[in-house]
């Protein structure tokens, strides 16, 4: 599509910043702006303004990744369709200002990765009172704020069922690998490393992990727990922490997402201990590097967070709410529904080293 972007510094400041992040992405994510010499809707064009809550977080990344293939494929089809991607570095405030931007930079749907996801509140006054839809999608505002207008929705996974799944693979490791459970004291020493304080995933996966193992009938001795914001270094650095004041008494180690699966693994190579003498290690997630883990064994296994349905789900969401269709005729992934015409979740899966050849190659 032809894209006659304004000449203000402050729109040249974002195609730069989209384009650094189209770098980041790969090729698939299209960068041209959302602008044009007819802004807003109605001209029969597709523009997709995304905002991310930060584009070094890998599950994001791979998503985004995804994303961009869709908006390619759409393309490849002939669909006159163009995405500005904005990162908002972890800033509230800035994510703020960069969707009021892309609304005056005339995209017709935005999809929005809330920084905080307890004050989405600016962004949907800014949409509303522009007539733009928002897909909000990954970071989970409260019901009564999606409640707020009929053009909000949701895209993103079901939290509890992730934490379920996590429980039960953990359960039935156990009890397939009662010598697991190393100083055979009948029940299993155990460490969480944990999301983002305040984030959805964070605070009910730990929950339902824990809660799903004992009702199974686990007997579980916590003996440390982190936060470790998602992030691989960060995990690591706490899990080095734990594992000099527990010595090799941890049995178990259950992160709320791989990254920081892989901290605890990362810290575990660098204490110099034995593989041989590892806890079990569980993640979520499924990103690529995370399934690499679970083939080469040393972690114990993943759920799975749908990032290409997800993908999929927002961009066909995105591109039917721009060109005016109907969301009863979306293209979703199989067996997957919009709820409430709000929500679009996509379900979390198991996946043990035998499985985990197959989702690489999703
Ligand atoms: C993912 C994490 C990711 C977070 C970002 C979660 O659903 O499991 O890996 O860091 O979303 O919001």
């Amino acid at each position: 599509m032809s894209t006659m972007v304004r000449k203000s510094k402050k729109t040249a400041g974002i195609r730069q910043a989209a384009a650094i992040l189209a770098a980041v992405l790969g090729t698939a994510v299209i960068v041209s702006g959302c602008g044009g010499t007819s802004p807003k809707k109605g001209n029969g064009s597709v523009r997709i303004g995304v905002s991310l809550y930060d584009q070094y977080d890998t599950f994001i990344s791979e998503l985004m990744d995804s994303f961009g293939s869709y908006v390619d494929t759409r393309k490849s089809e002939g669909v006159e369709i163009a995405t500005i991607v904005q990162d908002a570095s972890r800033s509230q405030p800035a994510q703020n200002e960069d969707v009021a931007e892309m609304i005056e930079n005339g995209c017709n749907v935005l999809c929005v990765n809330l920084v905080d996801r307890t004050a989405p509140t600016e962004i949907i006054d800014t949409a509303r009172k522009n007539d733009i839809p928002v897909i909000f999608f990954n970071r989970e505002l409260v019901e009564e704020d999606l409640m707020q207008w009929d053009k909000l929705y949701y895209v993103g996974a079901d939290a509890f069922q992730s934490g379920i799944l996590q429980g039960e693979m953990a359960t039935e490791y156990f009890k397939a690998h009662p010598e697991a459970d190393r100083n055979e004291d009948g029940s299993i020493q155990y460490v969480v490393l944990e999301g983002e304080a305040g984030h959805q995933d964070a605070i009910i996966r730990t929950e339902y992990s824990v809660d799903t193992m004992i009702s199974n009938g686990i007997l579980l001795d916590k003996v440390g727990y982190a936060i470790a914001n998602w992030n691989r270094a960060q995990a690591r650095s706490k899990m080095e922490q734990l594992i000099d004041g527990n010595g090799s008494g941890i049995e178990l180690v259950l992160a709320n997402n791989d990254d920081m699966a892989l901290g605890a693994i990362d810290a575990y190579q660098g204490r110099g201990i034995p593989e041989e003498e590892w806890p079990a290690i569980f993640g979520i997630d499924g990103t690529d590097t995370g399934l690499e883990a679970v083939i080469a064994g040393s972690m114990t296994g993943t759920i799975y967070n749908d990032k290409d349905g997800q993908a999929r789900a927002m961009e066909e969401l995105a591109y039917t709410l721009a060109s005016g269709g109907s969301l009863d005729k979306m293209q979703l992934p199989d067996g997957v529904a919009m709820q409430d015409n709000k929500y679009i979740r996509l379900p979390y899966e198991k996946v043990d080293r035998e499985k985990a050849e197959e989702y690489l190659s999703k």
